[in-house]
């Protein structure tokens, strides 16, 4: 039955109900009255009456009693009068009476021992007849009853007449009802219903683009939001849906922010995802009274901010700048980017003791150049170590705190500053799936063993489910330095280390970049890219350009970098004046000693070298000592013909693959160390020994007077490599494995 009509029905059950009981009781009432006022009037009449009988009764003048009882007959409702002696035998009645009602002996026998004021009715024909008795005495002690029969047939009338009158305005009402009834449905429900019904439609068909359903109201509100929520989910999956049709259509599987959100949620469950780093992706200074977001120079907030835009979670990091504590909330933690917020950022304070010790001392004196060789001594100091621990506790605990709620966390612990926190984060949440990701290289054995606490560093990264490196030599290299340094079963077969029954993977995730970054931060310049606007903002002419973009630090192969273009404006003096080499270098770890020898070293080599080529208008070398944003970054990749990344030993670098996205125009040369990661995968550049300050000359040279159509092809091939490998794969590569592996390791020891 359809609602409206179930709804009419209920209401009209309900209100004949209320009536009917309402029209009874009325009835009831009226009925009360009627016969109170037959009872008064007939007890008037018998009193006027009764003294006329006792005279007529004591004369014993029976024709006076008949004459009298034959008057009262038939006066308006009263039918007659009977007069009976004590024994109820009839003495005289008015003639009109019936004889069978006058000779109801019994019952009016009855009616009068019951004594006066006791009436009853009786059917008498089609006639309604109430008896009223009265006792009267005469001649001392005698007695006689007087009885006055009335028509009361009109009561019952008048009640049927009340009776008829609730029913009609009981019909009215009925109808009434179904009609209010009719059109507040239609009005409020059906019409709304229908309309959303028709929004839906068109939302499921793809028609709808606006969010808003068309529904209003307090009734609904609730319902309004949800479908508003519905819809934009709705929209969100269809166009990632789409965009992957279309992917799948073109025969390519590119990974993008929506898909890599789509890869996350589905293979976490909705689970957010934790990122633990030294450095953090925003930074906040003072500039005067004000306070500012930067983002800090480095390969991997490069590469995590837009891991963690599209997956959203928690990122915990070091709260290194000296605003940071003033925007945070009481748990230390903030929406970034500051522009659009999309996941949490929780900062860890450290004391200046900390700081020095973990990241300065261990971190960047210790490791750093441990695992790079550069041939710059490692510093390992005892007090270094100490607050090295002492910080990833730190670091432990905050993790702890944020995964608290979260059944089977995925955590992904970034770089070296970390080694031993994966095996804490285990020892308390075994269920956690945490992965590391190494981003510097891993030295071989020999130069690894000269750490003194390379076991501890060792064990503490094998309590991660996985470990992830920049190349297959690396991985290659960990696990050499495995079976030297502790007892354990290396499964060389599927690169995996076993030791107290738990299993850690040991793969390759070459680390990338966003292609499109570079195509949105050039969009938000104020000007196109143009060579000759940036020469003269430096304040010289020149009609080549190479670019070099670093963190200052000596694995970079900046000393080198300089002395090769020296050395290339001497083997090719036509270039002199006409050539220059712009470096973008953003300080870094400046109170490290040997990171001051560096940067000092470079000032004077750079000087030397512009003061030998001294000319008018132009600079050899142009060095410019400060942080840039991505934008300003990129505006140089744009013009510039070459980019010198010549690292002495880089895990990956990041600047090589930025540059090649940059290049949307399929021109500039990329000059690529050998010993940075990247050449694994970049092998259109023109491939150097850093050491080689003959060889570096001669590729500047090739770079600038390369043909066209080679610079094109190299470019094309790299970018093509680039666009898939970006880094929305490596981020859904590492967390699929991660995931993967450890649903394994469930099954296998039943945690
Ligand atoms: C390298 C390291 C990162 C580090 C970055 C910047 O890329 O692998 O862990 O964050 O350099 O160095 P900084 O010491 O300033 O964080």
């Amino acid at each position: 039955m359809r609602i409206t009509l179930r709804l009419i029905i209920s209401l009209i059950v309900v209100v004949v109900f209320v009536a009917l009981v309402s029209a009874w009781f009325n009835v009831r009432q009226e009925r009360l009255k009627l016969y109170d006022e037959v009872r008064a009037q007939s007890a008037l009449l018998a009193e006027s009456f009764k003294e006329s009988v006792r005279h007529n009764l004591e004369a014993k003048n029976m024709a006076g009693l008949q004459k009298l009882a034959d008057k009262f007959q038939n006066q308006q409702k009263l039918e007659g009068v009977a007069v009976y002696d004590g024994s109820g035998s009839l003495i005289s009645g008015s003639s009109a009476l019936p004889p069978e009602l006058l000779a109801r002996g019994p019952e009016i026998n009855a009616l009068i021992s019951s004594g006066d004021g006791a009436d009853r009715a009786y059917a008498v024909g089609a006639k309604k007849i109430h008896l009223y008795p009265l006792t009267l005495t005469f001649n001392g002690n005698e007695k006689a009853r007087i009885v006055l029969f009335t028509d009361i047939s009109y009561i019952e009338y008048d009640l049927f007449k009340i009776w008829k009158r609730t029913l009609i305005r009981l019909l009215a009402q009925m109808v009434l009802i179904s009609l209010v009834t009719l059109l507040i449905i239609r009005w409020n429900l059906v019409d709304p219903i229908a309309q959303m019904a028709e929004w839906m439609k068109n939302l499921r068909i793809g028609d709808e683009h606006g969010n808003a359903p068309p529904i209003k109201g307090d009734i609904f509100a609730p319902i309004a939001r949800e479908a508003t929520t519905l819809a934009t989910n709705l929209q969100a999956a269809r166009r990632a849906a789409q965009n992957e049709a279309r992917l799948r259509q073109k025969g390519e599987s590119l990974w993008t922010p929506e898909r890599l959100k789509e890869h996350i949620k589905d293979k976490m469950g909705g689970r957010p995802l934790f990122v633990v780093s030294n450095r953090e992706p925003y930074m906040h200074i003072k500039e005067g009274k004000d306070i500012r977001a930067i983002v800090p120079a480095g390969g991997l907030v490069t590469a995590l901010d837009p891991i963690m835009k599209a997956a959203s979670g928690t990122w915990v990091a070091h709260g290194s700048g000296e605003a940071d504590f003033e925007v945070t909330d009481a748990d230390n933690r903030i929406k970034v980017p500051p522009e659009e917020p999309a996941y949490n950022l929780r900062r860890v304070a450290l004391t200046k003791e900390e700081e020095d010790g973990y990241y300065y001392g261990f971190s960047n004196e210790g490791i750093w150049p441990l695992c790079h060789i550069a041939h710059i001594r490692p510093i390992f100091r005892k007090e270094d170590w100490k607050h090295y621990y002492e910080v990833n506790e730190k670091f432990c605990k905050a993790v702890l705190e944020e995964i608290a709620d979260v059944k089977e966390p995925c955590v992904l612990i970034q770089d070296y500053h970390f080694t031993l926190l994966p095996s804490m984060i285990k020892a308390a949440r075994p269920d956690a799936r945490v992965a590391v990701f190494w981003h510097i290289p891993w030295p071989n054995p020999e130069t690894f063993g000269i750490c003194p606490w390379q076991k501890e560093l060792v064990m503490g990264l094998l309590g991660a489910d996985l470990i992830g490196f920049q190349t297959q030599f690396y991985c290659n290299n960990f696990l050499d330095t495995v079976d030297r340094t502790i007892e354990s079963r290396i499964d060389w077969e599927h690169f995996s280390v076993q030791k107290e029954g738990h299993t850690t993977m040991v793969k390759p995730f070459p680390i990338s970049v966003d292609f499109q970054q570079p195509e949105r931060d050039a969009k938000a310049l104020a000007q196109k890219p143009d060579p000759a606007a940036v020469l003269k903002e430096l304040g010289i002419k020149a009609e080549k350009i190479a670019v070099g973009v670093d963190r200052i630090d000596y694995t970079k192969g900046m000393l080198e970098r300089v002395k090769a273009v020296e050395r290339f404006l001497e083997k090719y003096p036509a270039y002199q004046g006409k050539f220059s080499f712009i470096q973008l270098g953003a300080p870094s770890r400046t109170h490290i000693p040997q990171y001051h020898r560096f940067l000092a070293e470079l000032h004077a080599e750079v000087d030397r070298i512009n003061w030998r080529f001294k000319a008018k208008d132009w600079k050899a070398i142009v060095f410019l000592e400060k942080h840039h944003d991505h934008k300003e970054i990129t505006k140089y990749y744009k013009v510039a013909d070459a980019c010198l990344v010549t690292s002495l030993h880089d895990g990956m670098n990041l600047v090589a693959k930025e540059f090649v996205a940059a290049s949307d125009d399929h021109r500039g040369v990329l000059i690529l160390s050998r010993f940075a990661g990247a050449s694994r995968e970049l092998k259109d550049a023109l491939i150097v020994n850093p050491y080689d300050i003959e060889q570096m000359a001669d590729a500047i040279y090739y770079s600038l007077t390369m043909p066209k159509a080679e610079v094109e092809e190299r470019m094309t091939r790299m970018r093509q490599d680039l666009h898939e490998n970006n880094i929305y794969k490596w981020a859904a590569d590492l967390t699929g494995e991660l995931i993967k592996l450890r649903m394994d390791d469930f099954k296998l020891t039943g945690v």
